[in-house]
């Protein structure tokens, strides 16, 4: 099949997806996890990188054999549903990780997470941003991804995402789904892309306790330190600069990793039509966000 089949979106469930994320649903579907397993779920663009590479540094950095590993992280944290032509799948990928626990990474709205992450209780980071940047993030990620549909003009692809006609789907169905779980699955932690923004040192000490971690003060200094943007962004295990699919000349992966950016992109049409469909799609839910800090 040719890539813009594979990349075209259709409705899937009730959800927009594109064959990428669909074409290996019954192996996503009989996922065995384990109990230890650390799933980390988020809508694309929200800072999962950040957050895998936070959590593989925090598990893994100290037993590592060199200052930095020669695996890309995409491959130490598989992307569950992922089916790419002629690369292993996610779900093989996880299945073979010989790691523990195993970091899994996944986007998939809750209602299609495969049961056995349920059944086995397993521990899940679920990361937040706001909606205006999360938007931006996006439409330069289409841009620069031939894995992604052409996003057309910014315009275009505004009106997409508020319609929820985005690979993943709705944005507002996703964030909600994700937030409400919390009343009936303790074992989520929330993370917001601003708030690690604004102290990742803080929003690192809340994730050790959620995972019953205790670096010793040196070592998350040291992920403090390596997970800052600018030297993500040098770093070619977790820049991205390995993926054949990205044209990173077009849009680099790690762009800008700001808040705000928003506000180089939306008009005041753009934000004010934003806001009111905003308002009506999230008036039942208690997710707080901050679009600038
Ligand atoms: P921008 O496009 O706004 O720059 P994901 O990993 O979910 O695809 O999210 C990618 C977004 O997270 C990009 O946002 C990227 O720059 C940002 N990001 C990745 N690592 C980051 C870091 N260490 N600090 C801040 N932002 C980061």
């Amino acid at each position: 099949m040719d890539v813009n089949h594979q990349s075209a979106i259709f409705d899937f469930h009730g959800v927009s997806m594109s064959h990428y994320f669909t074409d290996n649903w019954d192996e996503v579907q009989n996922f065995r996890a384990r109990p230890d397993d650390v799933l980390i779920a988020t809508y694309p663009k929200a800072g999962t990188t950040w957050v895998c590479y936070i959590l593989d540094l925090l598990y893994f950095g100290q037993t590592s054999p060199e200052p930095q590993p020669s695996i890309p992280l995409h491959e130490r944290v598989p992307f569950l549903e992922l089916i790419k032509p002629s690369l292993p799948t996610g779900k093989d990928l996880a299945d073979q990780l010989p790691t523990s626990p195993r970091l899994i990474k996944t986007h998939l709205p809750i209602q299609f997470v495969p049961k056995s992450f349920w059944e086995q209780n397993v521990r899940i980071v679920n990361v937040f941003r706001n909606a205006k940047d999360n938007a931006v993030s996006y439409y330069h990620f289409c841009r620069m991804n031939t894995t992604m549909p052409e996003p057309g003009d910014w315009s275009t692809f505004l009106q997409n995402f508020m319609e929820g006609k985005v690979v993943y789907g709705s944005w507002h169905d996703h964030v909600n789904g994700w937030w409400d779980k919390r009343q009936t699955y303790p074992k989520i932690h929330h993370l917001f892309y601003e708030d690690l923004i604004q102290d990742t040192g803080r929003e690192i000490d809340r994730l050790c306790s959620f995972l019953g971690l205790s670096p010793s003060a040196e070592e998350k200094e040291r992920v403090t330190s390596e997970v800052q943007f600018d030297n993500m962004k040098q770093n070619k295990m977790v820049n991205c600069s390995t993926v054949q699919s990205m044209n990173q000349k077009v849009s680099p992966f790690m762009r800008k990793g700001t808040v705000g950016d928003w506000k180089n992109h939306f008009t005041v049409n753009q934000r004010e039509a934003f806001d009111e469909d905003y308002k009506q799609k999230m008036k039942k839910s208690t997710l707080q966000f901050r679009s600038e800090v």
